[in-house]
């Protein structure tokens, strides 16, 4: 295949030295089958070996590889160059989450996000083992399996507007993830999860712009997700007016 040089225009950012971010050029050997990762990693296998990036499955499945290329947030693992417009790549960290190095950011808040959902199955009572699996049909599983395809990459993030403009806001995939579990006909928290994320900076603070669906790589639409769990978060509220003493689910 034959090769051809694109210039790669980097953010650089050392906070134990630097001012501040600056770009650094790499020229870089590209093939049609050439990947953005791909691109960085020969920067730093063989141009400068300083250059700080995450990455791991290099198949759109870990979700580590997020960065905003010519501004917009990808899986660089999945975006080939030549598919770029443009003579120069630009190649950025996701946007709205502080920089720890380099393409490298601190995703602590997205953690605590995640952790305040509940992101796993709540039991009043477990059955005893003996009892076998919890069996579930095909329409139930349908029922979340769009949002369980959700890999954590944040990239719904950088895109979000909301996002970037208070980082109270509960956020994209943290929600999407609720109604996940909301939805899994096993779940018996969906009381506890719809009155956690029932407020101002929770799923309220959306304003539908939708970026975050855009950009996701999964097809999990966390924006249709989020106006879903406005619906359930409102009967909720009426059941708990109309019918104080039965409010469950
Ligand atoms: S909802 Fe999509 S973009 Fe957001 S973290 Fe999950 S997979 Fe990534
Ligand atoms: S390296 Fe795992 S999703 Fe890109």
């Amino acid at each position: 295949m034959a090769e051809r040089e694109v210039v790669f225009r980097v953010h650089r950012y050392r906070p134990e030295s630097d001012r501040g971010p600056t770009y650094q050029d790499y020229r870089v050997p590209i093939r049609d089958d050439t990947v953005v990762l791909d691109a960085l990693n020969h920067i730093k296998d063989t141009l400068d070996p300083t250059l700080t990036f995450r990455w791991s499955c290099r198949m759109g499945i870990c979700g580590s590889c997020g960065m905003n290329v010519n501004g917009t947030p990808v899986l660089t693992c999945g975006v080939f160059v030549k598919d770029l417009r443009g003579g120069v790549v630009t190649v950025d960290p996701m946007a709205n989450f502080p920089v720890l190095k380099d393409l490298v950011v601190e995703f602590d808040d997205f953690m605590r996000k995640l952790q305040g959902v509940k992101p796993f199955l709540i039991r009043k009572e477990d059955a005893p083992l003996s009892a076998g699996e919890y069996r579930q049909t095909p329409e139930q599983v349908e029922a979340y399996r769009q949002q369980s395809m959700c890999i954590n990459c944040m990239l719904c993030y950088s895109a979000c507007p909301v996002y970037s403009r208070t980082d109270h806001f509960l956020g994209p995939a943290a929600s999407a993830i609720a109604y996940r579990y909301i939805k899994d006909s096993r779940d018996e928290g969906a009381d506890e999860r719809l009155g956690r994320i029932s407020t101002k900076t929770g799923i309220w603070e959306c304003t539908f712009v939708g970026e975050c669906s855009v950009v996701c790589p999964k097809d999990v639409d966390p924006a249709a997700a989020i106006q879903s769990l406005k619906v359930l978060a409102s009967m909720r509220h009426m059941r708990r007016i109309l019918m104080p003493k039965s409010a469950s689910r």
